[in-house]
């Protein structure tokens, strides 16, 4: 069917804040999901999208008493990202990506370090954000009325809950004033090109985030609406890859701008060299599906911009998260767009020893494995080789390859991040004198590893 050239495009939201200030919780309770729970450790360790029809945002927003929002964009795209120290690679990602940013802060803990961290992403890439202030259903007393906008609980709070929470919301202003802020409750907000705005939430009740949605709203409408015009000039990225069961190695890709087609040739960075393939399937998540959960998927024969994308095609193995995607429009151009591709990427080979000492490393997706070499390299641990997905005997076969070419014994090893070990691998490691560790927590892999080191010392 013909549709009406759309106005706007769905704004790219970005989520980010300090590790447990709520960020998955609170998507988790606009969604109606249950993706926290479901997190090793209850922490993030991966970039999540979802995208997020206007409908849902229209049945959320229906609650503010005094606040008529018309709904023109046609959605938000959602991006989650870790708060956790070790993934400032993804926070940055996620914060270039997106056209407005909502800074989670606890308002029991105040501005905490990725709290500053993300603050000065923001600000340097002139992001447009407003901070939640979650948790308030932990004032002292607080009768939580489900899913209210905030006026609406906050008036029928006891004196000491209400006194409570301007005592927090007061001491939240002073800390960002401390940082040369100016900050303010977004109701009281005197002019929010200048003053942050404070929109109070809890993750656990609902409550505010009518009012959170609300407004996000209404600043894309207005003060960005200059920004989230469709235009047909392709702006994608690869977010992560993955492998995935029945698929194979897919790219998980945040369409900004312009349409993909099934039938595309695309190209995009990898580990060994740039890659140019044909999509085999042009798939999304159902809509409010975080993208990095295994789901049912919706296939498309064309996608316009903004959508979170997954694709799958051949040869997707190596790719590398980070690269933009590009689309061939006729083969002469290839060579051309694989030179492009592969100038962006440059940063991660940069890990890699060039003498070729250190332990072999292993993750789940791209992002991961640039949060743990970029961890690594903090620890001064030498990397020699890296790899995605399950670990197979060739794999440790790479770390045994450190005993023959005489380097340390303890780099005769595998840091396996949330990645299966198939048997046989385990096995070989074993008859080889290959360590092998693995953990769904990046720096239990970490401590592992060290404490090994000083075993061997001994
Ligand atoms: P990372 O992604 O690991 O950085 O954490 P996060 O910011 O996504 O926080 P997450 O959603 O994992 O929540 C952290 C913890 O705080 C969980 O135990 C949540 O149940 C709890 N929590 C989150 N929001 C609220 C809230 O509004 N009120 C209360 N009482 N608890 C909350
Ligand atoms: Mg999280
Ligand atoms: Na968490």
């Amino acid at each position: 069917a013909d549709e009406p050239a759309q106005e706007f495009k769905a704004p790219v939201l970005c989520i980010l804040g300090h590790v447990d200030t709520g960020k998955t919780k609170l998507l988790d309770k606009i969604r109606h999901t249950n993706v926290q729970t479901g997190e090793a450790g209850g922490i993030t360790q991966q970039i999540g999208a979802t995208n997020f029809p206007d409908y849902a945002l229209r049945e959320l927003i229906a609650k503010l008493p005094n606040m008529k929002i018309d709904i023109q964009i046609p959605g938000l795209l959602i991006i989650d990202t870790p708060g956790h120290e070790s993934f400032s690679n993804l926070r940055s990602r996620g914060s270039s990506l997106c056209n407005i940013g909502i800074l989670v802060v606890d308002i029991m803990h105040g501005l905490e370090p990725q709290t500053l961290e993300s603050l000065e992403m923001l600000r340097k890439r002139n992001i447009p954000f407003i901070v939640a202030l979650n948790k308030i259903d932990r004032m002292y007393g607080w009768k939580p009325m489900q899913d209210e906008a905030f006026f609406t609980t906050f008036n029928q709070q006891d004196e000491n809950a209400r006194d409570e929470f301007m005592r927090r919301a007061r001491e939240t202003v002073i800390a960002f004033a401390e940082k040369g802020l100016n900050a303010a409750l977004y109701y009281e907000n005197p002019d929010p090109e200048e003053y942050i705005s404070l929109v109070p939430t809890s993750a656990i009740t609902g409550e505010g985030i009518p009012d959170l949605l609300g407004l996000i709203v209404d600043i894309t409408q207005t003060r960005l609406n200059k920004f989230i015009k469709y235009s047909p000039q392709l702006r994608a990225t690869v977010l992560e890859v993955k492998v995935i069961e029945g698929l194979g190695t897919t790219i998980d890709v945040i369409l900004a701008n312009g349409e993909i087609n099934e039938d595309d040739t695309i190209v995009v960075a990898g580990f060994e060299g740039p890659i140019c393939t044909n999509i085999r399937a042009l798939l999304t998540p159902q809509p409010l599906r975080e993208m990095r959960v295994k789901g049912e998927y919706q296939h498309h024969k064309s996608i316009r911009a903004t959508a979170g994308v997954k694709i799958s095609a051949q040869g997707l193995d190596h790719a590398m998260s980070g690269s933009q995607l590009l689309v061939a429009e006729s083969e002469d151009v290839i060579p051309y767009l694989m030179e492009e591709v592969q100038k962006d990427v440059a940063q991660i080979f940069s890990s890699i020893n060039q003498k070729g000492k250190g332990v072999h490393v292993q993750a789940s997706t791209v992002g991961s494995l640039e949060a743990l070499l970029e961890f690594l390299k903090e620890s001064k641990i030498p990397v020699s080789s890296i790899n995605i997905g399950p670990v197979f005997k060739k794999d440790v076969m790479k770390a045994q390859s450190q005993i023959e070419k005489g380097n340390k014994k303890q780099y005769a090893t595998v840091l396996a991040f949330d990645v299966k070990v198939h048997q046989e691998a385990v096995e070989y490691a074993e008859t080889n004198g290959v360590k092998i560790f693995t953990a769904d927590i990046i720096y239990h892999l970490f401590d592992q590893f060290t404490k090994y080191v000083e075993d061997v010392k001994r």
